[in-house]
């Protein structure tokens, strides 16, 4: 069955889908983006995600343009429709389209999202760990933005995979912040050490989920910036995404991390995420 794409209301396949050459996305990448995952066809903490797809278009000034239960409504409608039921919701906002030019004028935004299959995840305990490699945090100071601006973040991926790792961790003066596509965790005894969320990492939906879940695993959360040799000497460093879920760090540039498995907080965390999705995708 062709992929199918939600576009402005209206539901076409993927592959005949067309944004005007003058979309503010495409000549500034003038927009924010969601990635939801779905599990057995249902949005997994499809709220969180477009509470934040709200306050990321606030951010550049921009409107959904649709209140939020209606465009859950359409996502709902969409994914009956749709092939997919284990993988992912792609969801973009951009301002539209109009003659090219930095100052704003008056457009009908551009709206889109469409659903993909992934292949399932490796399970956490048996999984090899990623390795990550450090690179320079020169992003804007607006990272709790989602926008679709990612050249920074695309290129770090790149570099990480090209020096035959799997994530590159972005530090500023000496600090962890986060990663090119996920978030940073560090555990030190019973504490969870993660940078508050801000200018200068994305709210991450995983995150805030893990950091709920722990005080019932009897981890203390500790929101605070922590510096990369604090974090490379750390029990466990582990890295989140809606894509990912959990992933163990195995090795940082040329150091290993902790054990040369999955460590049990890990692992915990991971059954109570686990647990939280059946509950919620049954
Ligand atoms: N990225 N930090 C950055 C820079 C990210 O791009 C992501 C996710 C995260 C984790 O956020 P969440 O748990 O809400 O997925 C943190 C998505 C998956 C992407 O760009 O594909």
């Amino acid at each position: 069955m062709a992929e199918l794409l939600w576009l402005n209301g209206e539901i076409i396949p993927l592959a005949e889908a067309h944004v005007g050459i003058e979309d503010r996305g495409f000549q500034f990448a003038d927009g924010v983006y969601e990635v939801i995952r779905l599990y057995n066809r249902k949005p997994f903490a499809l709220d969180q995600h477009l509470q934040r797809l709200q306050k990321s278009a606030a951010g550049i000034l921009l409107g959904v343009p649709m209140a939020l239960p209606a465009l859950a409504v359409e996502i709902g409608k969409f994914l009956a429709r749709a092939s997919v039921t284990e993988g992912m919701i792609y969801l973009q906002l951009t301002r539209g389209c109009a003659p090219r030019s930095h100052a704003f004028s008056q457009t009908k935004p551009t709206l889109l999202f469409y659903a993909r299959n992934l292949p399932p995840l490796a399970d956490l305990a048996t999984s090899e760990g990623v390795k990550l490699i450090t690179v320079p945090d020169e992003r804007w100071k607006r990272c709790w933005i989602k926008s679709i601006a990612l050249l920074p973040n695309v290129l770090a991926k790149n570099q990480a995979l090209a020096a035959g790792a799997d994530e590159a961790v972005f530090i500023e003066n000496g600090l962890v912040t986060e990663c090119s596509a996920s978030n940073i965790f560090a555990v030190i005894g019973r504490r969870l050490v993660t940078h508050p969320v801000g200018g200068k990492v994305l709210p991450g939906v995983t995150r805030a989920i893990l950091l709920e879940l722990a005080p019932k695993l009897e981890l203390t959360v500790d929101e605070r910036p922590f510096g990369e040799e604090e974090a490379r000497r750390a029990d466990e460093l582990f890295i989140t995404s809606t894509t990912r879920e959990i992933s163990w760090v195995a090795r940082w540039n040329d150091r290993t991390i902790g054990q040369s498995r999955c460590g049990p907080v890990a692992l915990k965390l991971n059954a109570a995420l686990r647990e939280k999705v059946q509950r919620e995708t049954a």
